[in-house]
C-alpha cells in the first residue's frame, strides 16, 4: 500500500484514477481547487458518487499556492504523486493564457520543488497529444521532435515535460510523463466533443463539425487510460514519456456515428471552419507503452460510446448535464 497524492482528483481522469487506486488498497489524498472552468457540480458529484463509499482525504487547494501545498506534503508522508490537475482545453488557452501559466506551469513547478524537498521519488504527470503540434509524421512517436506546439495549452504541457526532465537530471526524481490522446467516457468533460455532441443531439440542435468533420483523433476510453496511469505509478521508471492512446485513429464521423447508433437518433450537422489551435489529426504509436507498461487498450469506440451514453442517461436529470 502506498500513500498517493492525486492532483486534479475531482477531474475526469483524476477521479477515475483515484477510484482505481483506492479499490486496490492505496491511500489517496486528493487535491483539486474545484474551479469553475466547467460545472463544479459535476466535479463535486465525481467525488460524491464515483468515489462513493471509498475513503480518501480531500483538500480544496490550488496547486499554484505553494504554502498550502507544502502544508499537505508536511502533514502526509506521501510516497507518490500522480499529477493530473491542470487547466485543460486547447481552445480556452487562446482566450485565457494566464490561467495556464499559473495552474500548469507554476503548479507543476511547485509540485516538483515539493518532491525535491520532501524526498518523494515517484512523480507521474499528465502531458498531452497536443504537444505534437505541427508534426506531420503519423502515428506520433515519443521519439519525434516536439518543438512546434500550436496552442498555449500544448506549450504548457511541453514545459511540464522539460521541467520533469530537469528535476530528474538535477535531483534524481523519478518522473514519468503521459501523453494522453482524447480521453472519453462516463463522468467526462462537458467541454469535449462527445459531451457537446450528446447535449446538442438530445436538445435537437445541430452538432458543430469543425473543419467540416475532416478531423481524426485517437479516441481513448477512460478505463484504458486509468490502466496506463496505474501501471506507470507501479513501474516507477527513472525517467520516461509514454503515449497513452488507443493506437487506432478514427474520423470524427465514426465517433458521431457510434453516438447516433447508441442513441438511436440521427444528428443534424453544422459544418464549420477549422479552429485555431486545433490539429487536424492525432494518432498514437503505443508500442513503447505496450512493451514497458503492459498497456493494452481494450475498449472499442462502439463499446466506449455506449457506456458513456448509459452514464449520461442515468445522471442527466440529477446533474442537469444538458445545461452544462
Ligand atoms: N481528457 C483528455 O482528453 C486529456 C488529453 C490530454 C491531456 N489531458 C490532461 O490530463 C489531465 C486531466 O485532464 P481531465 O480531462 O481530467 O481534465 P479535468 O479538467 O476534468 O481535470 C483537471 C482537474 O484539475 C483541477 N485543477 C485545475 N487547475 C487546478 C489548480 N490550479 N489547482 C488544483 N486543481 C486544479 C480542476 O478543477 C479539475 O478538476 C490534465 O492535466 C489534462 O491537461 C487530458
Amino acid at each position: 500500500m502506498s500513500k498517493i497524492l492525486v492532483t486534479g482528483g475531482a477531474g475526469f481522469i483524476g477521479s477515475h484514477v483515484a477510484k482505481k487506486l483506492l479499490e486496490k488498497g492505496d491511500e489517496v489524498v486528493i487535491v483539486d481547487n474545484l474551479n469553475d472552468y466547467y460545472s463544479v457540480k459535476l466535479k463535486q458529484s465525481r467525488l460524491d458518487n464515483l468515489l462513493e463509499r471509498l475513503k480518501f482525504t480531500f483538500y480544496q487547494v490550488d496547486i499554484a499556492d505553494y504554502p498550502a501545498m507544502e502544508a499537505i506534503f508536511e502533514k502526509h508522508k506521501l510516497d507518490k504523486i500522480c499529477h493530473l490537475a491542470a487547466q485543460a482545453g486547447v481552445r480556452h488557452s487562446l482566450k485565457d493564457p494566464f490561467v495556464y501559466e499559473r495552474s500548469n506551469n507554476l503548479g507543476t513547478l511547485n509540485l516538483l520543488e515539493l518532491c525535491k524537498k520532501y524526498k518523494v521519488n515517484n512523480f507521474i504527470y499528465a502531458s498531452s497529444s497536443s504537444i505534437y503540434g505541427l508534426n506531420k509524421q503519423l502515428p506520433f512517436s515519443e521519439e519525434a521532435k516536439v518543438d512546434t506546439p500550436i496552442s498555449i495549452y500544448a506549450a504548457s504541457k511541453r514545459y511540464n515535460e522539460l521541467l520533469a526532465h530537469t528535476y530528474h537530471h538535477l535531483y534524481g526524481i523519478h518522473c514519468t510523463g503521459l501523453r494522453f490522446f482524447t480521453v472519453y467516457g462516463p463522468w467526462g468533460r462537458p467541454d469535449m466533443a462527445l459531451f457537446l455532441f450528446i447535449k446538442s443531439i438530445t436538445k435537437n440542435q445541430p452538432i458543430k463539425m469543425f473543419n467540416s468533420g475532416e478531423m481524426s483523433r485517437d479516441f481513448t476510453y477512460i478505463d484504458d487510460i486509468v490502466d496506463g496511469v496505474v501501471a506507470s505509478i507501479e513501474k516507477n521508471y527513472p525517467y520516461e514519456i509514454f503515449n497513452l492512446g488507443r493506437g487506432e485513429t478514427q474520423k470524427l464521423g465514426t465517433y458521431v456515428e457510434a453516438l447516433e447508433k447508441s442513441l438511436g437518433v440521427k444528428a443534424q450537422k453544422n459544418n464549420l471552419p477549422m479552429q485555431q489551435g486545433d490539429v487536424v489529426a492525432t494518432s498514437a504509436d503505443i508500442s513503447k507503452a505496450k512493451k514497458m507498461l503492459g498497456f493494452n487498450p481494450k475498449i472499442s469506440i462502439a463499446e466506449g460510446v455506449d457506456r458513456f451514453v448509459s452514464w449520461y442517461k442515468t445522471y442527466s436529470d440529477e446533474l442537469g448535464l444538458a445545461d452544462m
